[in-house]
């Protein structure tokens, strides 16, 4: 396929691009903003091999040169951290909702098949079972409620329009090339320097853990045989509370346990996400990946990539982690 992969410099939209390369031999666009969280880093590996367009997704002009010669668009493109969106939401309105809005227009003009990347937070919190597609929409934070606002966009871009829509909603996920602003990565980087490792309130939140492969794998099918109008929902294998995950990732770098310090919570704090995937599944999908092997393979991924992560802690990061945890790293 020609693929234009928004937001291909993020975590998960590299990670993406690797393996649709890899093991799809798609030709690639990758159109991005590098936002703080989009690195060229991120990409290093395939660089040469696909086309960079440097631009934001709610600018129609970087969208139209990025979409030139393509079949499909999948879109990660987003602000994507809870945190930051309850202290300043306005870049998730532009370029979770805006943004969603311009990419689905150049779509739809075209005739192209649109993927959009969504996440189990626009479900809500949910105490026990798990969400299926069809569970209502609650989006309890700024990030969430932007996600979800998207999300009803995209389908009515298929009622409205009979565009070729799907979604893909994954949980948690984990791996190389994420941010240290979130969990799993600020604590194993924090553990690695011996700085101390903020758990929100009395860490008993549960997490859906899935191996950023496997959700790569899970938006592959649900693009490529994915029923237009639907939504699909990809879950990890294993549900953690934060305190266990903060737990293993001490054993596995050998830190001191009493680097855990429980902090403010998180204002609205989802309590657990939970997905059910049959629907997924019923595509052949299936994650590869359990927790325990995923984590170890993280941990040693961080361990061995210090060029990756260095510049990050020693830059801008450094002024949002003083700024939100009162402190500074080491
Ligand atoms: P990320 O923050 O690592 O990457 C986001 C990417 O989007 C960056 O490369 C950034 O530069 C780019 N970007 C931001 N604003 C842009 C704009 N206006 N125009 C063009 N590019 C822009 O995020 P991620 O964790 O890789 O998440 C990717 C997608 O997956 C998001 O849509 C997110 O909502 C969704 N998702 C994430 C998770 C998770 O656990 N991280 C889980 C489920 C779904
Ligand atoms: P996060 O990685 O921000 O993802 P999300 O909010 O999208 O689930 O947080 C995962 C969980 O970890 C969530 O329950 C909040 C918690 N958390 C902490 O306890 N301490 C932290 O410093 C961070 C960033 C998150």
């Amino acid at each position: 396929m020609r693929l234009l992969v928004c937001g291909g410099a993020g975590f998960i939209g590299s990670t993406f691009v690797r393996l649709r390369l890899r093991e799809y031999g798609d030709e690639i666009t990758v159109l991005d903003k590098l936002t703080y969280a989009g690195r060229r880093e991120n990409l290093h590996d395939v660089l040469e091999e696909i086309r960079f367009v440097h631009g934001a997704i709610e600018n129609p002009a970087a969208v139209a040169d990025a979409i030139e010669g393509c079949d499909a668009v999948v879109n990660f493109a987003a602000e994507t951290h809870v945190d930051r969106s309850i202290s300043g939401p306005d870049a998730f309105i532009v370029t979770n909702m805006q943004g969603t809005h311009v990419l689905l227009e150049a779509a739809r003009e075209r005739g192209l098949r649109y993927a959009q990347v969504s996440t189990d937070e626009v479900y809500g919190s949910i105490e026990s079972g798990s969400f299926t597609e069809e569970s209502p929409l609650c989006p309890s934070s700024p990030y969430s409620a932007t996600k979800t606002g998207a999300d009803l966009l995209v389908s009515s871009y298929f009622h409205t329009y009979g565009m070729e829509t799907v979604i893909c909603r994954g949980s948690n996920n984990y791996g190389p090339y994420q941010y240290p602003e979130k969990l799993i990565p600020l604590m194993i980087l924090n553990a690695v320097a011996g700085d101390r490792l903020p758990v929100y309130g009395d860490g008993r939140n549960v997490r859906n853990w899935l191996y950023t492969e496997d959700f790569g794998r899970g938006i592959s099918a649900a693009l490529v045989s994915g029923t237009p109008g639907e939504a699909y929902n990809c879950g990890g294998p294993d549900e953690c509370e934060n305190l266990h995950v903060v737990e293993r990732i001490i054993e596995l770098t050998g830190a001191d346990p009493a680097l855990i310090e429980f902090v403010t919570d998180r204002p609205g704090h989802d309590r657990r996400y939970s997905l059910s995937s049959e629907k997924l599944r019923a595509l052949g999908w299936e994650p590869r990946v359990r927790f325990d092997e995923g984590l170890e393979r993280t941990v040693g991924w961080y361990k061995d990539n210090d060029w990756w992560w260095e510049p990050i802690r020693a830059g801008d990061y450094r002024e949002y982690y003083e700024r939100h945890y009162g402190r500074a790293l080491r």
